[in-house]
């Protein structure tokens, strides 16, 4: 009997889709570049489907046509040599699908090389984490409908299900899905950074201990704010550790890694003009954070404020919960308006209503107000911003003075809050119906005769200003 898909790659996430799609039923065929990870995967198995080859040529055969080989190998020149390896066994019609983090413009460039084969190639952003890999990911796929239309069955049973709709729906042509999961993931930077932020004031502002801190996540999570993020933060602010018996948190060392999504987010924001700012800080939070022995050596160094009076812990807990939700919104009014633009920018049609959906289950930034964001894309599918939207408009009205005074507060103490200032920045920013980019024009068409635009008349216009 033919094998209905096969897996390349069995690191975790591999393996964790493997089985995924196993325990759903099909027989897969497994295959890696080296046998050891598929000999473990078959010593595994747990009695699933799951069928081993040791090369590319019998794994391809085993497959029915079209066939449907899911690679999740490391993003990069890894994808490439195993698009190689493939082609010469493969026929018109088959499909590959890339499920790792590729950049959309990789994922185009693969595109157009196997449609030179007349093979279909599928960029499929998979959020999720292992677990999620396992047992129901959010899976954002981009290719031709027609491709997609072969493997929607298998995708979207393995996908998270939200009260009985699949998390995966068909994104749009070429890299489109993987330019959805890389916006996710900038979205996730800033969501993470300002839930960093919230706990820094309740810590070192409020003097709060870690585990009531972990509380009022948990507290935090049966309300608006309910989110996978938060849930785990206050799962990591319970966790001690087996050596010294603090709480783990305190041992961890404060140094950010990053894997390039979230630089590529705003590296692309950058190029098409998008103020993707709150998404930026959060990286570069990560930046400074890495810079651990510099910070320490200017922490001797450079002063702060002196100190403040003790504040109102339940006044201000309630502060800082406001002030987190609303730069959760604009951090997400930030992502969605890259959507927006670059669907425009790259004639994707992209579907914001649909995206908000699939992000309720399985992925890393769900939460439960996209609910709320996928009901405003559905009442106006050009919604310029999100804070627009009647919903959210009242709620950034209602909270922008808590997050005023949580980052005017964090200035006065001293206690940096990137993203959370950011955030009252953009908000700020946004609506200011006459800002004073009216000096930058005079100031560039003094220095180089750049022109300006007037607010009287039609046309450019140049000054001899001295
Ligand atoms: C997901 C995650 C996943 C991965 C990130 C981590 O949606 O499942 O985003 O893709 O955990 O790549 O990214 P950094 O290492 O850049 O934080």
């Amino acid at each position: 009997m033919l094998n209905s898909i096969g897996v390349i790659g069995l690191g975790v996430m591999g393996r964790n889709i493997a089985m995924n799609m196993a325990s759903h039923d099909e027989n897969v065929a497994i295959y890696n570049y080296t046998p050891d990870l598929t000999e473990q995967l078959v010593t595994n198995r747990e009695g699933l489907p799951l069928h081993p080859y040791y090369d590319v040529e019998a794994f391809v055969r085993s497959l029915e046509r079209p066939r449907k080989i899911f690679v999740m190998v490391t993003a990069g020149s890894a994808i490439d040599s195993v698009i190689d390896s493939l082609i010469p066994h493969l026929e018109t019609g088959d499909i590959i699908m890339d499920g790792g983090n590729s950049h959309f413009l990789d994922t185009e460039r693969r595109f157009d090389q196997l449609n030179e084969h007349g093979i279909e190639y599928i960029g499929v952003g998979v959020s999720g984490g292992e677990v999620g890999a396992r047992t129901g990911p959010a899976i954002m796929p981009g290719g031709t409908k027609e491709a997609y239309d072969q493997v929607a069955p298998i995708l979207t049973k393995i996908a998270a299900q939200v009260n009985g709709d699949p998390c995966c729906v068909y994104i749009g042509p070429k890299g489109a899905g993987h330019f959805v999961k890389m916006v996710h993931n900038g979205i996730e930077y800033a969501d993470m950074q300002l839930i960093a932020e919230a706990y820094s004031f309740l810590r070192v502002r409020l003097g709060l201990d870690v585990e009531e801190i972990a509380d009022i996540f948990s507290s935090w999570n049966d309300g608006e704010l309910k989110s996978y993020l938060i849930e785990i933060t206050a799962d990591i602010l319970r966790k001690k550790d087996d050596e010294t018996g603090l709480p783990l948190i305190d041992v961890i060392l404060d140094q950010a890694g990053q894997k390039g999504t979230g630089k590529w987010t705003s590296l692309q924001s950058i190029d098409n003009g998008i103020a993707s700012s709150i998404i930026t800080e959060a990286l570069f939070a990560r930046y400074l954070s890495a810079v651990k022995a510099e910070r320490v050596a200017a922490a001797s160094v450079l002063g702060g404020p002196e100190a403040r009076p003790a504040l109102d812990k339940d006044v201000w807990i309630e502060r800082i919960r406001q002030a987190l939700y609303m730069g959760k919104i604009a951090a997400y009014a930030q992502g969605f308006t890259q959507y927006r633009t670059s669907s425009e920018l790259y004639d994707w049609n992209l579907r914001l209503e649909e995206i908000a959906l699939i992000f309720r289950g399985g992925c890393i930034i769900r939460a439960e107000f996209l609910n709320v964001i996928s009901e405003a894309f559905a009442t106006d599918a050009s919604l310029d911003n999100l804070m627009l939207a009647p919903y959210f408009a009242d709620k950034v009205q209602a909270y922008q003075t808590s997050l005023r005074q949580v980052v005017a507060e964090g200035a006065l103490t001293g206690l940096a809050s990137p993203c959370l200032s950011t955030s009252l920045t953009y908000y700020d920013s946004y609506r200011t119906a006459n800002s004073n980019a009216n000096i930058l024009q005079a100031q560039r068409d003094y220095f180089g005769a750049h022109t300006y635009a007037r607010t009287d008349r039609e046309g450019m216009f140049h000054t001899e200003w001295q």
